[in-house]
């Protein structure tokens, strides 16, 4: 069975499958399809997001398709930036993160709370819709550390492994990572739904 992958982002096309793999899932890309734009990511929720994007994608190539939105909720700044991660200011990721350091800069430890969350959806043609989600929960540094990853890798701190993201090499990150998470539960949903794969 095919599934189209509504999505641009090459790192990501990668990790989905590399995590999907095994299954008998062939996934399609946009390219593939020729399907050069998705709808713009103007919704409130990340579900939202993923939803319109698979939606127009399953509706234009006739096949399931699944599409993921994912960004950062920091709990002092009220879960921002959340839906607005990409575009929380600045035009490159590094600007991005020094932003929220200073917005942070007078935040103390044990307030710095924060996690990334992602959410994939699926969506056939015939309008049936499904929902994963995963989330990895950190803080947020005072300064950035590592040379891995992308965003705000270098700013989000794992407690547990006494590292941030971007001091993880991708193998590391994508056993935790939030995408990896949803991803694990849809390759599960997908093993005990065999008509879709
Ligand atoms: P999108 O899911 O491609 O729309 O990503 C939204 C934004 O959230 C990205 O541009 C990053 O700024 C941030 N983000 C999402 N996932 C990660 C991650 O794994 N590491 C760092 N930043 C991330």
């Amino acid at each position: 069975m095919k599934i189209a992958l509504a999505t641009k982002n090459q790192g990501k096309i990668k990790e989905i499958r590399s995590i999907l793999e095994g299954l008998s899932v062939e996934l399609v890309s946009l390219e593939e399809l020729s399907i050069e734009e998705l709808p713009p990511e103007d919704g409130g929720t990340f579900e939202e997001n993923a939803l319109k994007k698979a939606r127009f994608v399953a509706q234009k190539s006739g096949l399931p398709a699944m599409a993921d939105d994912s960004g950062l909720e920091v709990d002092a700044l009220d879960g921002r930036p959340g839906v607005y991660s990409a575009r929380y200011g600045g035009t490159t990721d590094k600007e991005r993160y020094l932003k929220l350091l200073e917005e942070l800069k007078d935040i103390p430890e044990p307030k710095r709370t924060a996690r990334f969350r992602c959410v994939i959806a699926l969506v056939t043609p015939e309008g049936e819709e499904k929902t994963f989600e995963g989330v990895l929960e950190g803080r947020i540094t005072r300064r950035p550390r590592g040379k891995y990853g992308f965003g705000y890798d270098p700013v989000f701190y794992l407690p547990d492994k006494g590292k941030t993201l971007a001091e993880m090499r991708p193998e590391e990150k994508n056993l935790v990572s939030h995408r990896a998470r949803a991803l694990e539960k849809l390759r599960a949903y997908l093993s005990t739904h065999p008509h879709l794969t």
